[in-house]
């Protein structure tokens, strides 16, 4: 087992949508508790690669292997990955129109394994438990933001992949989904940050990882890509 000793493992993963070829060899590792900060231009490949690795049918796995804990989900289906622990929090954040904050997190917990309780959610998000009864998608950006997260957790989750988690969001607001995150990491929950503020992911994250064009172009340290100027403008513009 000593090739899959990594808590989260992804080996040599291939992936198309159609006829087009996308990600394009992609290996890393992540281990338990970190976070890892998944950066590159637009177009670079970085949502395919969370898809790819929380199984959404689209774009397709052709090729490669991901191991959770030792556990083969390149075998496993969307459901099947979420059940094992692995949760997306795509970019639209997806809040359920028509719902209250509330009924959004019910909705959450209907799937097993159940994570957090309402109270809890509530416990660590203070702001989502004053609007517990206020329509989700009517919520600030930010607001909606922690409930996407908070969604998540009411999931027993193991591996959370946030795609632009910051995207839109006042500086302020950033630092509180910075605090939320941090939180999240000291449950021991693993986190795939994609996010074209790099400055504030890297700030965040353990490790980083810069796609291109499909393609693993560098990986090393968060500190390791803030001190490399090159890097930083080839391919993160900062
Ligand atoms: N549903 C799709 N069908 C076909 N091609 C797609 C689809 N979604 C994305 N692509 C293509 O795949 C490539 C990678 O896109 P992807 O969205 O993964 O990049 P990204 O790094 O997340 O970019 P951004 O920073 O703009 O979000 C792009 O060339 C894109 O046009
Ligand atoms: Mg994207």
């Amino acid at each position: 087992m000593s090739e899959n000793s990594a808590f989260f493992s992804v080996r040599d993963i291939h992936a198309y949508y159609g006829e087009s070829y996308i990600v394009q060899g992609v290996s890393f590792d992540v281990a338990e508790g970190e976070i890892l900060a998944l950066l590159g231009r637009n177009g670079a490949g970085k949502t395919s690669t969370l898809r790819t690795l929380a199984r959404v049918d689209n774009p397709a796995l052709t090729q490669g292997e991901i191991y959770l804990n030792g556990q083969a989900v390149h075998e496993m289906q969307s459901h099947e990955a979420a059940q094992a622990g692995i949760q997306l929090v795509p970019e639209d954040r997806r809040i359920i129109g028509g719902l209250t904050v509330e009924e959004n997190l019910m909705l959450a917990q209907v799937a097993e394994p159940r994570g957090w309780s309402i109270e809890k959610i509530y416990d660590h998000f203070p702001r989502l438990g004053e609007r517990r009864n206020q329509e989700g998608t009517t919520m600030s950006g930010g607001e909606q933001q922690m409930l996407a997260v908070a969604r998540a957790l009411a999931r027993d989750i193991k591996v959370l992949f946030l795609d632009e988690p910051y995207e839109g969001l006042a500086p302020v607001i950033v630092e509180e989904i910075e605090k939320i995150l941090m939180q999240v990491r000291d449950l021991g929950i693993t986190t795939i940050i994609v996010e074209q503020n790099a400055v504030a992911a890297l700030k965040l994250a353990d490790k980083a990882l810069i796609l291109d064009m499909g393609k693993i172009a560098f990986r090393g340290t968060a500190a390791e890509v803030l001190e490399n100027k090159e890097l930083r403008h080839e391919y993160l513009a900062i």
